[in-house]
C-alpha cells in the first residue's frame, strides 16, 4: 500500500491464539494455539507440545514451514502468509487400529468447509484424503500418531490448505497439479475463515465419529467422491489394482470390483483413472 512502502498479504495478521479463539465456536478445536512465523514443521511442534501434556484440540499454525512434510515422505510446499499450514493434538479414546480413520474425518471437514466458497460440484475427496478443486489439489492431510499398545498417546492431525496466491504464484512444477482457494474465490476468503470453518466442521465430525464410529464417516465422504462407477487403476505398494470403484469401504480401504466381478479392497497407494476401460 501507500503508506507502508512495502507489500503484505491482506491477512498476514490474524491468526494469534486470541484472533484464533475469538473466531472460533469449537468447544476443544483450537480454543488453545500457539502461532509461528517460521517453523520446520507443524506436526513437529505439535508433537513436542502433546508430550508435554498438549490437550486434545490444541492447535499450531504456521506462516511458513522450512521442512513441510506430506504423506509418503513428500515434502509440503507453502506460500509464506498465505497457506493455511495447522497441526492439531488430538487424543481420541479409540483403539490404535482405529484412529487412522480420522483422516477421513478430516478430508470430510476439508470439503464441506471448502464449499463455503467453491461450488459443491467441483470438489472432490481423491481417495484416500486429499481434497481437490477442479481436479488440483487444495488440501492435504498427514496423519500421525503415538500408541502404547493399543492405547493411543496422541494424534497429530496435520493440514495444509492452498488459500491464497493465484495459479501463476505457484512453483512451476506444482502448477499442473494443485490450486488455491483465491484461484476459485471472488473476494478470496482469509485464512482465519478457512479455519474457523474448518475446525468447526471437524469437531462435529469428529464427535459423531467417536460417537457411531466410523460408517458415518465412510457415508459422509462418499458424497465427496466422485470416482465411484469408474475404472481405476491403483498404484499400490505391492503392484498394480484394477477395478471399478465403489467408494469408502468399512476400515478406509478403496473398494474395487474386478472384471471377474470380485471385490477386494486397497489400504495404501495412489490412484489413476484408468485410459483402458474394462468391459
Ligand atoms: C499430503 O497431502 O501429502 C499431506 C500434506 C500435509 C501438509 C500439512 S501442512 C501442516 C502440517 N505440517 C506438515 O509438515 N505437514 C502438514
Amino acid at each position: 500500500g501507500a503508506a507502508g512502502g512495502h507489500r503484505r498479504p491482506a491477512d498476514a495478521q490474524g491468526l494469534s491464539p486470541a484472533e484464533v479463539a475469538a473466531s472460533l465456536s469449537t468447544r476443544r478445536m483450537g480454543q488453545v494455539s500457539r502461532h509461528r512465523v517460521q517453523t520446520e514443521s507443524t506436526n513437529r511442534e505439535a508433537e513436542r507440545w502433546a508430550l508435554e501434556g498438549a490437550p486434545e484440540g490444541a492447535l499450531v499454525i504456521a506462516e511458513h514451514q522450512t521442512g513441510g512434510r506430506g504423506r509418503m515422505n513428500r515434502t509440503w510446499f507453502d506460500l509464506p502468509g498465505r497457506s493455511l499450514l495447522l497441526s492439531l493434538v488430538l487424543r481420541p479414546p479409540v483403539p490404535a487400529a482405529r484412529a487412522p480413520a480420522i483422516t477421513f474425518v478430516a478430508a470430510v471437514a476439508l470439503a464441506e468447509a471448502a464449499s463455503r466458497w467453491v461450488a459443491r460440484e467441483r470438489i472432490e475427496i481423491k481417495w484416500p484424503n486429499d481434497v481437490l478443486v477442479g481436479g488440483r489439489k487444495l488440501a492435504g492431510i498427514l496423519l500421525e500418531m503415538r500408541c502404547e499398545g493399543q492405547r493411543v498417546e496422541h494424534v497429530i492431525l496435520g493440514v495444509g490448505v492452498n488459500v491464497g496466491g493465484g495459479p501463476g504464484e505457484l512453483p512451476a512444477d506444482v502448477q499442473h497439479l494443485a490450486t488455491t482457494l483465491a484461484s476459485h474465490a471472488e473476494p478470496a476468503p482469509r485464512r482465519l475463515e478457512v479455519l474457523a470453518a474448518f475446525l468447526g466442521r471437524f469437531e462435529q465430525a469428529y464427535d459423531e465419529f467417536l460417537d457411531q464410529g466410523f460408517p458415518a464417516v465412510q457415508a459422509r465422504w462418499n458424497e465427496w467422491f466422485r470416482l465411484a462407477g469408474q475404472w481405476l487403476r491403483v498404484q499400490t505398494p505391492t503392484g498394480m489394482m484394477e477395478g471399478r470403484a465403489l467408494g469408502l469401504g468399512p476400515t478406509g480401504s478403496l473398494v474395487l470390483v474386478g472384471s471377474d466381478g470380485a471385490a477386494s479392497e486397497v489400504f495404501a497407494g495412489d490412484v489413476e483413472r484408468s485410459s483402458t476401460r474394462r468391459p
